[in-house]
């Protein structure tokens, strides 16, 4: 597989401007899932570890998957400076393939990776496949765009921004991207360009081209139903409150059922 995003210096980026974000609502929110569900547990596309490792450093058995060796070298190299073993495996979320079942497994950023349908359904078909009966799998969305919610990058479709981020030893790192929306089918693309920068010098530059979508809660719900969970849950990103009027990120939680059905 090809891979247009998440390559060498779109993994520096990604990491840099993560470290300068508090996450910690979102990682209590994770533990709470594990704690309630069990483990192991599986983070889908864990990348750089935003989320795997402060699990792992709070003492869960967490593994990854992802199909960008750039993120997951960095999160191996993380890992060795925190003195933690992480197991990641290079595979892709539409087809993995492990030797072990999963208590809880986390879509965490999230179905709007996906552009297709079919995609989705191949992904929920391997978490079901992977997940210990009652287990459970919870994944992430950002909402349709409509008028009273310009999503979570604001409402900038067809113009350009950008920002820059420091790093250690002098670096900067500039981006700028150029989001287009298509209201018919909530597919969003963009060409994401990066520039790295050592002590005001231009060394390295990369184009990563970047497509997502959004949904609405009922068919993130469908998703989940069709592909044969139970007890589907939405609420609004990291939190117990149902989605209202004023989300724009959505968390569902779902359940493989606890008894062996005979499909
Ligand atoms: C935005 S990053 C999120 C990383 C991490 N989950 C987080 O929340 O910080 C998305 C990750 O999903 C990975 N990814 C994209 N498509 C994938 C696929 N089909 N299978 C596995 N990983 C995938 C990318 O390589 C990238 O590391």
């Amino acid at each position: 597989m090809e891979h247009k995003e998440y390559k060498k210096l779109h993994a520096e980026w990604y990491e840099l401007v993560a470290a300068g974000i508090d996450h910690s609502k979102e990682i209590d929110f994770w533990a709470k899932c594990i704690k309630e569900s069990g483990e192991p547990v599986l983070e889908l596309g864990s990348g750089t570890g935003r989320v795997l490792v402060p699990l792992l450093e709070r003492g869960f058995e967490i593994v990854g998957i992802d199909t960008s060796k750039d993120m997951m070298d960095r999160c191996l190299a993380i890992c060795k400076t925190k003195g933690l073993q992480a197991e990641l495996h290079e595979q892709s979320m539409l087809e993995f393939d492990l030797p072990r079942k999963f208590s809880s497994i986390f879509l965490t950023d999230g179905l709007g990776l996906f552009t297709s349908d079919q995609d989705i359904r191949a992904t929920f078909e391997r978490v079901m496949a992977h997940l210990k009966l009652g287990g459970l799998f919870v994944f992430y969305f950002e909402l349709v765009i409509s008028k009273g919610n310009a999503g979570t990058t604001g409402n900038k479709w067809g113009s350009w921004n950008g920002d820059w981020v420091k790093g250690p030893d002098d670096v900067v790192i500039a981006w700028r991207h150029r989001q287009k929306y298509d209201p018919n089918t909530h597919i969003w693309n963009s060409l994401f360009t990066i520039e790295k920068f050592i002590g005001g010098t231009l060394i390295e530059t990369e184009a990563n081209e970047r497509v997502g979508r959004y949904f609405t809660v009922d068919e993130a719900m469908n998703y989940a139903n069709s592909a044969g969970f139970e007890d589907i849950k939405a609420t609004d990103s990291f939190t117990e409150d149902p989605p209202s009027n004023a989300s724009k990120e959505i968390i569902v939680r779902c359940k493989k059922p606890a008894k062996k059905l005979d499909y």
